[in-house]
């Protein structure tokens, strides 16, 4: 049977749009009392005013995230979707790129979970992001790759070293957030049409898709170690 997130505390880390946000809607929707978490609590009071109660936190600094911890006290269930992306192809790879991408989205969770762990409620959960990348290679996305099967990886682990908070991941396919932005309107538009016709979901995610399988990930009582992969079936083609 589904836990109910009446009256829990979610803390989700991310910023006030894209997928972060609609986890914050579908927990607050829950009756969760939602702290958002960002580098900059300014821009996220901007975006969603009083809806969520707005903290700072930077997933690359260990005395932040303390900081964080005392502030914030227990926690039922935590969120990590930080993601910092080294894209490029391999001969333009830079390692400073590589080892940010790796810091902001294996080793900050990492260390929010060593930091932060013991302040997470035993009946809770610790979700990552991992992402379609790992699963389907494409030249030019070698960096994105390795991150987020790191926080695959890394999922696993912090299942056992957590126990019995849970501890999922999930793995989203493309989905319209902003962040393809800098394929240009054209290539964006060619990118998703070809996805759409390509993949067997026949179109691109919404952050309601991903949401979903993050609320589900929280509330079921028998998950854990495992990653969600929510991308329309985009690595089968
Ligand atoms: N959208 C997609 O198509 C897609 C596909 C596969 C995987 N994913 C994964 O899904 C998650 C959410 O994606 P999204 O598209 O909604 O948005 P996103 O832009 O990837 O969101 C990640 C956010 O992490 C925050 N961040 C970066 N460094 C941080 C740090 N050191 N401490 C705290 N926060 C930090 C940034 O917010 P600020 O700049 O405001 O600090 C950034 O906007 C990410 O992990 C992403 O990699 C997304």
């Amino acid at each position: 049977m589904a836990l109910s997130l009446d009256g829990t505390t979610v803390v989700v880390i991310g910023r006030p749009t894209g997928i972060a946000a609609a986890v914050m809607a579908g927990a607050g929707a829950g009756g969760a009392k939602v702290i958002a978490a960002g580098r900059d609590p300014g821009a996220i009071r901007d975006v969603l005013g009083d809806t969520v109660r707005a903290e700072e936190l930077d997933v690359t600094d260990d005395a932040s995230i303390a900081r964080f911890g005392a502030r914030v006290g227990t926690i039922d269930h935590l969120v990590s979707t930080a993601s910092a992306r080294a894209r490029g192809k391999l001969p333009d790879l830079k390692r400073d790129d590589v080892l940010h991408s790796l810091n902001t989205k294996v080793v900050g969770p990492l260390m929010l979970a060593a930091i932060l762990g013991p302040a997470i409620s035993p009946r809770g959960s610790f979700t990552l992001f991992s992402g379609v990348a790992a699963f389907k290679p494409a030249v030019g996305y070698l960096g994105v790759a390795l991150t987020n099967g790191a926080a695959d990886f890394l999922t696993r682990s912090l299942a056992l070293e957590l126990a019995p908070v849970r501890v999922n991941a999930i793995s989203p396919g493309v989905v319209d957030t902003g962040i393809w932005d800098s394929l240009g309107e054209e290539g964006k538009a060619a990118y998703f049409e070809h996805l759409r016709t390509q993949n067997p979901a026949r179109r691109i995610g919404t952050v309601g898709d991903i949401a979903g399988a993050v609320l589900f990930a929280m509330t079921n009582p028998f998950l854990t170690g495992v990653t969600l992969r929510v991308d329309g079936g985009e690595p089968l083609t």
